[in-house]
């Protein structure tokens, strides 16, 4: 079995660790962090690679007990120098995990932050790495990376990287969410083949897009209420050739859909930050959630992402309907969010 660590959105370790083992089946989880999991794995590298919730993927070469080396001020440089004193701690990487590859680097990084590291401990560890890796060295711009990391909880990990990072942030259209993000708030709604799926504040369309893209459905509908963003929604979808239904609506009033016909909601409504016209939020999301009420069965899901979260709290208080099934705290964008999941479990006469 190889064996990789992944780092993926904080917050979302349940969702991470439960979506692991039903995709990759096989997996032995070893450790799992606020933002990081090691495992390993007999399944391709291709299907490693795909893991569609995963922010990057390293092939994992050693764990460190930064507890049980002498790391002073310097961790990263405490395991560079474990790693020279004993060649063994980096046994090598099999060709496929390299392969085409020409050059590397080495990178470091220290609680998520990239670390620089003392020259001199730098060129003999590229050396050894040089050698050991049977490649150049190449610190601009290079095939292949080895990392040193290190983490709060105590630990340190070398690997090498397997993932280029998706769309950063600016190849992203205004307001649209990472996709990995997406594909987490899809996997947090426990997506079925039996779903009808609405995203009723589309936007950009990521949400329902990556629910099309990478599981089943019986149906998805998308909603979006402002003229030009829907025409660039209309556009995106039927460039992607994907079946997703798309409807012109006003969120707080889904008069075209039927009661109790939409089985998932999963959705990232406006947090008032840049709207003028929700300026009374609390208002805006006590009408959102009596309409999703109606249009949802007892038993359907709704998984809202939130910036306002005690107001919204406040807000779905005063729904006994609803049932907070958890609550998953992240940062979008470096701002404070959550994602509610929701269950309705009573209809609005109050028969469960
Ligand atoms: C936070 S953005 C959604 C961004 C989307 N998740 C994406 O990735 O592009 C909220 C969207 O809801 C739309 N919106 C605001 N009020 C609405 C309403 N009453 N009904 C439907 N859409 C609405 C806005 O035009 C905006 O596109």
């Amino acid at each position: 079995m190889a064996s990789y660590f992944s780092t993926f959105i904080s917050g979302f370790q349940e969702v991470v660790k439960t979506a692991l083992e039903k995709q990759l089946g096989d997996v032995s989880i070893k450790i799992i962090l606020d933002g990081l999991v090691a495992y390993s794995s007999d399944r391709s590298l291709q299907t490693i690679k795909g893991l569609r919730f995963i922010n990057n993927t390293f092939l994992l070469a050693h764990v460190f007990q930064l507890s049980k080396i002498e790391i002073g001020d310097r961790p990263i440089e405490a395991m560079m120098l474990a790693v020279l004193h004993d060649p063994e701690l980096f046994p090598g990487v099999p060709r496929w995990a390299k392969k085409g590859a020409a050059n590397f680097r080495i990178m470091a990084a220290r609680e998520n932050q990239t670390e620089s590291v003392d020259g001199d401990l730098l060129r003999k560890s590229e050396k050894f790495f040089s050698y050991r890796l049977g490649l150049k060295i190449n610190r601009s711009q290079p095939d292949l990376e080895v990392w040193f990391l290190t983490r709060s909880e105590g630990y340190g990990l070398l690997g090498v990287r397997l993932t280029r990072t998706q769309n950063s942030e600016k190849n992203l259209r205004k307001g649209e969410l990472r996709p990995e993000l997406t594909n987490l708030l899809c996997l947090v709604s426990e997506p079925s083949k039996e779903d009808v799926f609405l995203d009723p504040f589309a936007g950009s369309g990521s949400i329902p897009l990556e629910r099309a893209k990478a599981f089943p459905f019986k149906k998805i509908i998308a909603c979006e209420k402002d003229k030009d963003v829907f025409k660039k929604l209309q556009n995106r979808v039927q460039q992607a050739g994907l079946k997703i239904t798309l409807g012109r609506w006003d969120a707080l009033d889904l008069s075209s859909i039927a009661s109790g016909s939409v089985t998932k909601i999963v959705t990232d409504p406006p947090w008032g930050i840049y709207s003028q016209s929700t300026s009374d939020l609390g208002a805006f999301y006590f009408r959102m959630l009596a309409e999703f009420i109606r249009i949802v069965p007892v038993g359907g899901l709704i998984c809202i992402l939130m910036g306002q979260k005690g107001l919204f709290e406040t807000t779905l208080s005063q729904f006994p309907e609803l049932r907070i099934l958890a609550r998953y705290d992240i940062l979008v964008s470096g701002k404070k969010a959550a994602v509610f999941k929701l269950r309705k479990e009573k209809d609005e006469k109050g028969s469960s």
